[in-house]
């Protein structure tokens, strides 16, 4: 992946993109270039599940959008939206959006746009198989942590760059004691992941607020002990009432 930080130039070149836009912009190329970019340090390949994140050949970056909201009906939803096609510097339908609250004539208008609307409650567990800019924007903790959990390794962490709330301010809107239990991969990630929060204009504080860049670099992984990233157990949430999640829905 040496030369990859070209490939990730999200930002799409347009003379009408805002201020905001311009300035996640930067922050994604500069947290893009400064993680995914470098190749990963370990250089024990053989259990590696194919060949994740390695040349040139084998990288298609994809984005995955979960939870965006209905935006025919919600402003945020639909500046949400707006900010993720003016970032995209890939096929659009290298991009995929779910969100169980979109209607049928939403699914419509996004695959109109020529992205790739998921049919399926995937619950966020998606594994990074390519460089993946995941963009969760306001989402509930669940989700990135079910996220996390399924990319829970020193090979594919640092294919992900999360668009989405920070983990810190996670941590500080939620007890330690339920941050810990329920949400146990974002607690654990708090403390190796980099964020870069980004600039929110007062005008569009409901859109983006708390929002950072959120990046996995490898030499902060590869520091931590073997037993990080052993036999990680799915998460449950037994204990959890109001979880921010739809979950598939089980056969019975
Ligand atoms: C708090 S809303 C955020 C909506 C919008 N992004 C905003 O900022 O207003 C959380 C969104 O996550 C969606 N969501 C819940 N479970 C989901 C799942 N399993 N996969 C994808 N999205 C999900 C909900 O339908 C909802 O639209």
């Amino acid at each position: 992946m040496s030369d990859s930080g070209g490939e990730w130039q999200v930002a799409r070149r347009r003379k009408g993109a805002s201020r905001s836009s311009k300035s996640l912009q930067v922050s994604l190329l500069v947290a893009a270039s400064a993680s995914v970019s470098k190749p990963p340090e370990d250089t024990d390949t053989e259990d590696r599940p194919e060949k994740v994140g390695e040349g040139r050949s084998c990288q298609r970056l994809e984005c995955v959008c979960y939870g965006l909201g209905p935006f025919s009906s919600c402003v945020a939803s639909r500046y949400q939206l707006a900010m993720l096609l003016l970032l995209l510097d890939i096929p659009l339908k290298d991009c995929s959006v779910y969100d169980p609250a979109f209607s049928s004539a939403e699914m419509d208008v996004l695959r109109e746009l020529g992205l790739t609307v998921l049919t399926e409650n995937e619950e966020g567990k998606r594994l990074a198989n390519n460089p993946t800019f995941f963009y969760l924007m306001h989402c509930g903790k669940a989700l990135y942590n079910n996220l996390l959990w399924k990319n829970w390794s020193t090979q594919c962490l640092p294919l992900m760059v999360i668009i989405g709330n920070s983990f810190s301010g996670m941590r500080e809107r939620t007890t330690e004691k339920e941050f810990k239990r329920d949400y146990s991969y974002i607690s654990k990630a708090v403390d190796f992941s980099v964020e870069r929060k980004l600039p929110c204009p007062s005008r569009l504080i409901d859109v983006f607020n708390d929002t950072a860049v959120i990046t996995f670099p490898s030499n902060s992984l590869n520091r931590l002990p073997q037993s990080t990233w052993t036999e990680p157990p799915e998460p449950l949430y037994q204990h959890s009432s109001d979880l921010e999640i739809i979950l598939k829905e089980t056969q019975s």
